[in-house]
Formats: structure tokens, C-alpha cells, sequence
């Protein structure tokens, strides 16, 4: 038992941003321009942006010094090497290959093996992890546990994968699936992490059919901390030990440095093959950028090696998760439903549930964040039918959840920002009998959600 119970951010502010106050009125003018889709909105609109937590996280005096620090030769810069040793320090990978951003490494990776006939198990799909997988005309199909599909049931490693069903797959399909993917944490599932013990037996499973596993791992220093606080055995484990024994499982890996890497911008794929070595980097070469710098600047390398230094803190992990469950716990005690567990970098609104007179193909979770943006300049962003309900087919079926995900930026937003969050939310929620479906009006055919069109029903 720690002797204080408050924990505090473990940094100071060092420069700060204005955020720009706004009227409903004003709101729900700028929600008419944005067809109702938070992604159209100018930021500058938002008072609090909950939209995502990729890219938005403040860096620390220590990755702008690295900024500063970077150097932009095209092939062999001093910053690719720091990068690469940071990535390795954690990831002991042969082959890593920096990419501007996770799909892109996604884009490269399931290029080289994915394609039609293919197919790809994960716990669950992010949208962009489907998207490119689909791309290639292979099956993407989630595999999560069924704890993680009830927003309401509590489990510990919500973000499993069901081990019986990944055996039943392989049986009849080993020949069709070139790998299978981990995601950690499992973000449309909730933010929910995955247990060592799920990995080995993912791992088990994999290896008595021959097919590689890799870590969609954008959250894993978020997910080391879950493993550390509630896996039998791992309370006294570094947390730097236990990114590197999930590591040591897999075949490769997918990144996202806007989440874990604490930067802005970046990614990478990292791999043990080096077949799919060589033909990734020339598809890198095609698409993002020479293989010591892929899509990305110099001075990015250098903030990313940075922030892999930094994430894995535990006093850094142990303020991000509490910080959080703070504000979950507020709203499951002021009973508006969300999904639990908490998550690590996201609470979920369990719009379903409190939208209960809307059904899903009207869209409840887009209808509860246009009314948290419109009554209090809170962004957030739906997961649920917008999301996935729209299939390669053309036709249209509600997704497993509607969620709302509050998804919260590293470092970025204070406690007093976050009870402004949980006094709008409830107040939405009280009033949530009140708010009206919604329709589409224009969309594209891939990844909707982005820049579909609506109107309130
Ligand atoms: C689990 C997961 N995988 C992949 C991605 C894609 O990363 P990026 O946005 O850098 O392309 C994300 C981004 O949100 C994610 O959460």
C-alpha cells in the first residue's frame, strides 16, 4: 500500500496551448458544416479532444531536445541509429523498418502476405488493421474472447484471444492464414490488454501449424503495465522485462509511434524473416522512403527513440492507467454505462445501452458524441456500426458494440479537464432519452467513419 493515495502527473507543465472556449450555439453551427461528422470539425472548435489518442500526447523537454538533435542525411543518419537501438532495446527484432505511421507498415506488411484466399486472425481488427487486410482481397476475422464483446462483464485480460477458436480456424484453414496478429492493447475491444499466458498459448497454437504471430503492438508499454498490476506472477517483474518477454514470443510486429512511441508521428514493422524482410523494404523503398529513415524525418527517429525510453517508466505507466480509470470510475459510479474493465488509453461509452430506444443502424454512438461535442466541446469517437457495420459486400449489419471511446492524450489534459469531461458526460446521460438517431447521407466505399456525411433522424 502506497503511503499517499493521490497520484500526481510525474512532470510539470512547460509551455502550454490555449484551448479556445465556445457557446452550444456556435457548436451546433460548426456540427451542420461538419455534416455531423467530429472528424470535419475544425479543432480549434473543440474545448476538450477525446477524439484519439494517436499523435495528440504533449512530448517531453527531452524529445524536443531530440528534435533539435535530429539529423536528416538520407541513408545511415546518427537519429535512424538511435531509433534503431531504441526499438531493439525493447523489440530485439532483426529487421525493423520505420514507417510514417502504423498502417503504413500494416499497408506494407499484409501487401507482401496477404491477397486473396489469405486469412488473417486477430483478437480484433483496428479499423485501419481490417481495412488493409480487406485491401488485399484476404478475410480479416476477430478471434477476441467472448468477456470482451459484453461491455459490462468484468475480466481481467478483456483483449484475450479465444484460443479454442484460433485452433478450430488453423484446423481448417492453416494453409490459408500467413499469420496471425495480437493486438495489445486490444483498442476497438475496449482499450483491454492481453495476458502473457493468453500470448503463450496464441503462441502454442501458432507454432503447431507453422504460422508466424505478430503484435499489432502500438499500446504494449500500456499493456506490460496491466500484465505488471494483475498477472499472477508479474507484480515484482520490471515492466521493460515484460515488454521484452511479449517480444520474445512473436515473429514481428506492427507500430504506431503516435500511441506508445509518445511522438507525434511515426511507426515501424519489425520482423524476425528475411525473406519478408526483403520484399518489405522494397515496398518501403516504393511507398514511404529509403530503409534508414522510411517515412519519417530525422528529427522524428529521435523523438520516438526518446519516447520508448520514456513510456516504459513505470511512475509515467502507473499516472496513465490511474489517470484513466479515474474517469471511468466516475461515470460507472454515476451509473452511465461503460465498457469494464477500464482501459488503458480510453474510457468506452456503452452508447447501446444508453441509447436504448436508438438501434444501431441509426447509430447511437455517433448520436451520443455529436450531443457531448454539441452540449460541452467534448470530441470523442464512435466505435460501432459507423465503424464496422459497412462490409466489403456492400451490405450493412450492426457491429458487435456501439461504443462512444473517450480516448485520452498522453500527458496532455489535467485532472480538473477531466471533471469537466465526467460533469458533461452525465449530464448527456441523463438526458440521453432525449437524443434522436442518426442517418447517412454521403459515404465512401472503405473506412466511412472518417468522412461520412449525416443527419440527425
Ligand atoms: C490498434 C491499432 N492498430 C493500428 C493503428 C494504426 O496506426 P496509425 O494511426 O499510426 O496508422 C491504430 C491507430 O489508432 C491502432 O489503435
Amino acid at each position: 500500500m502506497e503511503r499517499w493515495q493521490t497520484i500526481i502527473e510525474p512532470f510539470r507543465i512547460h509551455s502550454v496551448e490555449p484551448i479556445r472556449m465556445t457557446t452550444v450555439e456556435e457548436r451546433q453551427a460548426a456540427l451542420e458544416a461538419a455534416g455531423y461528422n467530429l472528424f470535419n470539425l475544425h479543432a480549434d472548435d473543440v474545448l476538450i479532444d477525446l477524439l484519439t489518442d494517436s499523435g495528440t500526447g504533449a512530448m517531453s523537454r527531452d524529445q524536443w531536445a531530440g528534435i533539435q538533435r535530429g539529423d536528416e542525411s538520407y541513408a545511415g543518419s546518427p537519429s535512424w541509429f538511435r531509433f534503431l537501438a531504441a526499438v531493439q532495446h525493447l523489440f530485439p527484432f532483426p529487421h525493423v523498418i520505420p514507417t510514417h505511421q502504423g498502417r503504413a507498415a500494416e499497408k506494407i506488411l499484409f501487401s507482401v502476405v496477404g491477397g486473396p484466399g489469405k486469412v488473417i486472425p486477430n483478437n480484433t481488427h483496428f479499423d485501419t488493421t481490417r481495412a488493409n487486410v480487406e485491401f488485399t482481397g484476404a478475410e480479416a476475422v476477430d478471434l477476441g474472447i467472448a468477456e470482451g464483446r459484453v461491455p459490462a462483464v468484468r475480466h481481467p485480460f478483456k483483449g484475450n484471444m479465444d484460443l479454442e477458436a484460433l485452433e478450430t480456424l488453423l484446423q481448417e484453414r492453416a494453409a490459408d492464414v500467413p499469420v496471425v496478429f495480437m493486438t495489445i492493447t486490444n483498442n476497438s475491444g475496449g482499450g483491454q490488454p492481453v495476458s502473457l499466458e493468453n500470448l503463450r498459448g496464441v503462441r502454442t497454437i501458432c507454432d503447431r501449424h507453422g504460422i508466424p504471430l505478430f503484435l499489432d503492438a502500438c499500446r504494449f508499454a500500456e499493456n506490460a503495465w496491466f500484465i505488471h498490476e494483475r498477472e499472477a506472477g508479474y507484480a515484482a517483474r520490471p515492466v521493460l522485462q515484460i515488454v521484452r518477454e511479449m517480444a520474445e514470443l512473436a515473429d514481428g510486429m506492427t507500430m504506431s509511434a503516435k500511441k506508445d512511441g509518445l511522438a507525434n508521428i511515426g511507426g515501424w514493422l519489425a520482423l524476425r524473416d528475411d525473406t519478408w524482410a526483403e520484399q518489405c523494404r522494397n515496398m518501403l523503398i516504393l511507398t514511404e522512403g529509403f530503409p534508414t529513415y522510411g517515412g519519417l524525418a530525422g528529427r522524428d527517429l529521435e523523438a520516438i527513440a526518446q519516447g520508448l525510453e520514456e513510456v516504459v517508466h513505470e511512475d509515467y505507466l502507473r499516472y496513465r492507467i490511474r489517470s484513466t480509470a479515474y474517469l471511468g470510475e466516475r461515470l460507472d459510479r454515476a451509473g452511465v454505462p461503460v465498457v469494464l474493465p477500464i482501459g488503458g488509453h480510453a474510457v468506452y461509452l456503452d452508447a447501446r445501452a444508453l441509447l436504448s430506444h436508438v438501434p444501431p443502424l441509426q447509430y447511437p454512438g455517433q448520436a451520443l458524441a455529436v450531443a457531448l461535442y454539441r452540449e460541452g466541446g467534448i470530441r470523442g469517437c464512435e466505435i460501432g456500426t459507423v465503424m464496422f457495420g459497412r462490409h466489403p459486400d456492400g451490405s450493412e449489419t450492426p457491429a458487435t458494440m456501439d461504443l462512444v471511446r473517450l480516448a485520452i492524450p498522453r500527458r496532455t489534459y489535467t485532472q480538473s479537464h477531466v471533471d469537466y469531461v465526467i460533469e458533461v458526460v452525465r449530464w448527456v446521460a441523463e438526458r440521453a432519452g432525449e437524443l434522436r438517431g442518426m442517418r447517412i447521407v454521403e459515404e465512401p466505399p472503405q473506412l466511412r467513419h472518417f468522412t461520412a456525411r449525416f443527419e440527425p433522424l
